[in-house]
């Protein structure tokens, strides 16, 4: 057998040339940068994926020196990286860490950062490229961008300078307009990469592969052979600590706007001309306005909201979302959303595309599941066959990364009797390896310039404008929220949006 060293096909993340490069975290002290970025980081240094010369600058609002930033580095890369740290490689990492406290209104603390940056250009002998990563809360994207083009620091004539901006983008369509519009008066678009993470997911980016790389699907992949497609994002876990902030969101803007219609429309859009960034942003915008968003009167026919009860979770008590921390009495935030879409083109028409996400579900799982029509005429039926299915292919992103396909095969036997069987590829046994986290791939992709995985400005305000008027047909309707018990699939209800025939997959 092939050993791993052998294995063409164990390649990570490929050794791409990357500027040198200084990246700015604003928000340094954070949970996404403690548990994602910084992790992802070293992860990039331990593959010898990042710039020859690369320094890290952590801006936030304590007052600690530079030495207690590297030493919380070290401990937080030392807890959340996907692989154990080698001490020479964090070394090495941690040496080019520099920390510049302040708030993100206070001018001097840009002055302050312009020094350190120039202090690296300086010792380093050439000027290097600029990545600000605005990993803070959403209020502070707009103050930051503009205190950055107050302070000369969005441009730089010998290199590039690039900002990335976590989600969400607004939360609406108003305000993603106002935001997008106040980013762009700063910087160029080809300056902003905004992140969805789903799309720095090898097995969402698979998806394009699985299409495009294949003959047998895209002659199928449309209304004449689907017959419906289900996208899950369900997990386990419920609200945790950021009650402060989902509570202000809900499932529905937390995780439909962004990463699930990026999911339907990679699994919609035509095959790009090419893969360059602006191609396949422009195929998949052109899914997105094909959607038909529901009018306010449309909404309690097409989507369901719903809220976790108590319940048990890994075998364990736990409470229902009313009664976690910081949620507020009363509150009516849905942790669970499932919407009934479609998509308005000569491919699509008729063919209902549902959307479920939840927090406290049975497990988590996050897959694409499309359904095709059942067989036209079925000759075994008198024969006593059982569990004849309409074929499912079924995309899952995670857990167990990987392709299925559900085929009808014979039973064993004198009797042409036929059931379900599952034809599966899985990352794991296929690679021989562990991918590597979306974080990584779009940390990367950020200081290489490739803004192919990030949202355009008018894909942000495309998704906006499907979720908008969801959003107000919730707000109008008062009637109790329907819940669903922490640990089960979701709320009965759900199967009220479903068409005749259509089933939910067991989550
Ligand atoms: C984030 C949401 O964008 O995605 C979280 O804000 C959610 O609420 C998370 O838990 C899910 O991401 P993943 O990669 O764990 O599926």
């Amino acid at each position: 057998m092939a050993t791993v060293e052998q294995n063409p096909l164990t390649e990570g993340l490929e050794r791409l040339p990357v500027h040198p490069t200084t990246l700015v975290i604003f928000g340094g002290t954070g949970d996404l940068a403690k548990r994602k970025l910084l992790p992802a980081i070293y992860n990039l240094a331990h593959e010898g994926a990042l710039p020859e010369r690369f320094n890290l600058i952590a801006v936030s609002r304590s007052d600690i020196p530079h030495g207690d930033y590297q030493a919380m580095a070290r401990e937080v890369i030392q807890e959340f990286s996907r692989r154990p740290p080698d001490p020479k490689v964090l070394d090495r990492l941690l040496e080019n860490v520099r920390y510049v406290p302040g708030t993100f209104d206070d001018d001097s603390m840009y002055e302050r950062l312009k020094e350190c940056l120039e202090k690296f250009d300086e010792d380093g002998g050439l000027v290097f490229n600029r990545a600000f990563y605005l990993s803070t809360a959403p209020q502070f994207f707009s103050v930051i961008v503009g205190k950055l083009g107050e302070h000369g620091l969005n441009e730089s004539p010998e290199s590039e300078v690039r900002v990335v901006i976590e989600k969400p983008i607004g939360t609406n369509l108003a305000e993603a307009r106002e935001l997008n519009q106040a980013v762009l008066s700063v910087l160029r678009e080809d300056q902003v990469f905004r992140i969805d993470h789903y799309l720095g997911k090898e097995t969402v980016q698979n998806t394009m592969a699985l299409r495009f790389a294949n003959g047998l699907f895209e002659p199928i992949w449309n209304r004449n052979y689907i017959d419906y497609v289900q996208i899950t994002a369900a997990e386990d876990l419920g609200v945790g600590t950021r009650a402060g902030y989902y509570d202000t969101s809900g499932a529905l803007r937390d995780l439909v706007q962004n990463h699930m219609l990026q999911l339907l429309a990679l699994l919609c859009m035509e095959p790009p001309v090419t893969f360059s960034a602006d191609d396949v942003r422009d195929e998949k915008v052109k899914v997105l306005h094909a959607i038909h968003p529901p009018t306010v009167e449309e909404v309690p026919d097409m989507t369901v909201r719903s809220q976790y009860a108590q319940g048990m979770s890994g075998g364990q008590g736990v409470p229902g979302y009313l009664d976690e921390a910081d949620v507020p009495k009363g509150s009516r935030t849905e942790t669970f959303a499932a919407l009934r879409l479609e998509v308005d083109n000569w491919r699509w028409a008729g063919v209902p595309i549902y959307l479920r996400t939840g927090k406290r579900l049975a497990r988590k799982i996050t897959e694409i599941a499309v359904t095709l029509k059942p067989v036209p005429h079925l000759a075994f039926e008198q024969q006593g066959s059982v569990g004849v299915q309409p074929n499912q292919l079924i995309m899952t992103m995670q857990p167990n990364e990987g392709v299925a396909i559900s085929i009808g095969a014979k039973i064993p036997g004198t009797r042409m009797r036929i059931r379900p069987v599952n034809m599966e590829f899985l990352y794991g046994t296929a690679f021989l390896s562990q991918s590597p986290e979306a974080y990584e791939r779009l940390i990367l992709d950020a200081m290489r310039g490739d803004a192919t995985l990030f949202t355009r400005v008018d894909e942000v305000e495309a998704q906006w404008r499907i979720i908008d008027p969801i959003l107000q047909g919730w707000a109008q309707d008062d009637s109790p929220l329907p819940q669903y018990p922490a640990g089960s699939s979701g709320p009965e209800e759900a199967n009220g949006i479903l068409r005749e025939g259509h089933r939910w997959r067991t989550i």
